[in-house]
């Protein structure tokens, strides 16, 4: 598969999956542009640094990015041991205010990834919510619904990639229809990055000693990444509005 000629852009490109798939990305001859809050420790084709979580940020990042943009992986996110009010931006707000940005420089044949999680499988259990949050139009619309619906710190993290989902899944089918620009989102199960760690705190010893059972391991970063690369790519061209699972079967035991 080649991505030669393409330019993507990956948020969180600077560390885990976000790193890998970058990495991937250009070894396909892509030119791979890095958003992260953090310095980049390995080699892009360019970089900005920001702070996803403030619309005002990601709005002066925007007009850092190339005018052109085949493909959009957002990857950056933070585990539901952040507040819940950072889980909220840094995991939907942001990558949603991003992808309405940047879906304007889009060819048709364009495509946004966008990370979800294994986490986020039980979205159809608060469907209408997460309807009526996508409805939102704009960051500052999406937070103001959120202060009237609060989101409890102990579920955050499932909440939002849920709502992930559910936004995707919904917004994906107009800009196909209109645009021909195919969004999709990839639900990794769990995955080894310096976040894992993290994951184990917020869900409980219990509860991962229960799904340790379940899994053969966690996920490597490079097992994730090529199925971004796949969803970013020509390959993928009649797949939109998916959920891929990328957990190595987990999910299929939740039936
Ligand atoms: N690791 C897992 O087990 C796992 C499982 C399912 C889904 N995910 C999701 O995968 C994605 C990548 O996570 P990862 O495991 O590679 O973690 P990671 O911590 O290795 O990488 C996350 C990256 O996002 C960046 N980031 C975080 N907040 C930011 C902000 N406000 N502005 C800009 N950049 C920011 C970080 O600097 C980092 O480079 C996340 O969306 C996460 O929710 C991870």
């Amino acid at each position: 598969m080649s991505l030669r000629g393409k330019t993507i852009v990956v948020t969180g490109a600077c560390s885990g999956i976000g790193a890998e798939t970058a990495r991937l990305l250009r070894q396909q001859g892509a030119q791979v542009i890095g958003v992260d809050r953090n310095d980049p420790m390995l080699t892009l084709d360019g970089f900005v640094k920001a702070d996803l979580s403030e619309q005002a940020a990601i709005d002066a990042a925007a007009k850092q990015l190339p005018a052109r943009i085949d493909a959009l992986a957002n990857i950056a996110g933070v585990p539901g041991t952040s507040p819940a009010s950072l889980v909220a931006r840094v995991n939907y707000l942001g990558p949603r205010h991003l992808s309405e940005v940047l879906v304007e420089r889009m060819p048709a044949g364009g495509s946004i990834v966008n990370i979800s999680s294994i986490l986020g499988y039980f979205y159809a259990l608060r469907l209408d919510l997460h309807k009526a949050l996508a409805e939102t139009g704009g960051f500052e619309a999406g937070l103001a619904w959120l202060a009237r619906h609060p989101v409890p710190q102990a579920t955050c993290y499932e909440y939002f990639k849920e709502a992930l989902i559910v936004w995707s899944m919904q917004r994906s089918h107009a800009w196909f229809m209109e645009r021909g620009v195919r969004m999709n989102c990839v639900a990794p199960g769990p995955v080894f990055t310096p976040i894992l760690g993290e994951f184990v705190a917020q869900l409980g010893p219990a509860r991962v000693e229960a799904d340790a059972k379940r899994m053969k391991r966690p996920a490597f970063a490079d097992e994730v990444a090529p199925v971004v690369a796949f969803l970013c790519g020509d390959a993928s061209r009649w797949i939109s509005g998916a959920n891929v699972p990328v957990d190595g079967g987990f999910a299929a035991t939740y039936l």
